[in-house]
């Protein structure tokens, strides 16, 4: 294919150099004269290993050529990869400009009767939106709503400096963002010697793919920090701790405790995240992000209330399917469905509970205290399956994945763990 990449920075300079040496014929646009001249001299204005070999390569071989003519041979490409900048803005929010500009300058290009649509493929971090609010409408200003000489495709990049062009040939995933999810041709064309799973989304997973990515990887390396200044602290070693964490690949580095769903509860966690709370106030640790985790999840109970109640009015009939922590258990302390239970009875709702597994009979001890401590009236609004079955309800709350096999009568079914 013949492609034109735009912003010859750290990504587009590696994407340029990557795409000739797989075949393509490549374009280079940027506006820096400088950095345009030195591509053209096969030399890397960026430090990146083995980039200068493969530019020098791709030049002497005529499969690189640069300009700053945004214009230039455009309608003689088959793709335009667009890899321009979207630095912080002091309110912390992407500086759009230099996408909006490059937009600008490719679509005021593009020739209206092109044979074949111009594929415009985004790899710069953008906010979810941008290609529907900012990008789509100024194509289609310029060509036309509904013009066939282009499309948008979000294509997230995710190489790390100093080990870039390894990245680009082994990338961790491919995602591909379109208008309507599914795939797109040039794309596979260009990926097929990538061996990586790929992803095909619409506009707006696509575009926050890499949010979260940075945003995980950020979290952990504080979470690792806050851990090492707390074994500083306590005269613990931190580097053996490290290697028995990372050891464990089936609860610690692995998806378990990743989804998103239900607010963590139980008689562990809780107790045990406060009281590493408490330690870490006791020698002065400062552990903000620990310290933040009860508080965001107090805050997605409640945003998991509000969830299920959308639209209810009240008095409507509720049935929560489970109470526990989770299921197969009969443990209640600090379950969140108990705290979901108890503020659907603060909102007036006529709530039913549904847990085969509970006996309220049996309960002992600090169960049987925490249950009747925050849900007194437990006995009454547990319901047998003849009550559950023989009953419309106006909302189900499936709290524990069982409602499938329950024959239901209800106008909707909220399931907790996965937040639809
Ligand atoms: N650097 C990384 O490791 C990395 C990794 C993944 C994603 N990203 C994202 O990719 C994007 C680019 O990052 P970068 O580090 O390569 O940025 P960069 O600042 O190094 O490069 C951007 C380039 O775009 C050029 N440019 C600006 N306006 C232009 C225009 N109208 N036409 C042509 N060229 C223009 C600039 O001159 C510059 O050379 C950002 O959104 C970034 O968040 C970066």
């Amino acid at each position: 294919m013949k492609i034109a990449v735009y912003g010859l920075g750290y990504v587009g300079l590696t994407a340029a150099a990557c795409l000739a040496k797989d075949g393509h014929d490549v374009l280079g646009v940027d506006v820096s004269a400088d950095k345009v001249a030195k591509t053209n001299g096969g030399i890397s204005h960026i430090a990146e290993p083995g980039l200068e070999d493969l530019l020098k390569q791709a030049v002497a071989q005529g499969r690189l050529h640069c300009t700053n003519q945004p214009d230039e041979q455009i309608n003689d490409c088959d793709m335009a990869i667009v890899c321009v900048g979207t630095p912080s803005r002091p309110d912390g929010s992407h500086n759009m400009g230099y996408i909006a500009e490059v937009s600008r300058q490719i679509a005021a290009a593009v020739n209206p009767e092109r044979r074949t649509p111009l594929t415009v493929v985004y790899r710069s971090t953008i906010r979810p939106g941008t290609i529907e609010g900012l990008i789509a409408p100024i194509f289609e200003a310029a060509l036309g709503a509904g013009s066939s000489a282009f499309e948008l495709v979000y294509n997230p990049e995710f190489l790390r400096e100093a080990v870039a062009i390894k990245d680009f040939f082994n990338p961790p995933k491919i995602v591909i963002g379109t208008h309507d999810g599914k795939a797109n041709a040039r794309m596979d064309e260009m990926n097929k010697n990538l061996d990586a799973p790929v992803f095909y989304t619409r506009f707006r997973e696509a575009e926050f793919t890499k949010f979260v990515d940075n945003t995980f990887h950020a979290v952990k390396v504080a979470f690792a920090n806050e851990i090492g200044r707390l074994c500083m602290q306590l005269d613990i070693s931190a580097r053996q701790v490290h290697e028995i964490f990372v050891s464990d690949t089936k609860l610690n580095i692995s998806p378990y405790y990743l989804r998103p769903g239900d607010a963590f509860g139980g008689s562990c966690l809780p107790k045990d995240v406060r009281a590493l709370q408490y330690i870490s106030a006791d020698v002065g640790a400062h552990t903000h992000l620990i310290d933040s985790l009860l508080r965001s999840n107090e805050a997605h109970k409640h945003h998991l209330f509000e969830h299920c109640t959308a639209g209810l009015k009240p008095g409507a009939r509720v049935l929560m399917i489970g109470l526990a922590f989770k299921l197969g258990s009969d443990d209640l302390r600090e379950s969140p469905k108990i705290d979901l239970a108890r503020k659907l009875l603060q909102a007036g709702y006529a709530l039913s509970v549904y847990d085969p597994g509970l006996k309220p009979r049996q309960l002992v001890g600090q169960n049987l205290g925490y249950a009747f401590a925050y849900l007194p009236n437990l006995p009454n609004i547990l319901v047998s399956d003849e009550t559950v079955t023989g009953t419309h309800y106006d909302v189900v709350i499936d709290t524990n994945g069982t409602a499938g096999r329950l024959s239901l009568k209800a106008n909707r079914v909220v399931d907790i763990n996965t937040l639809s």
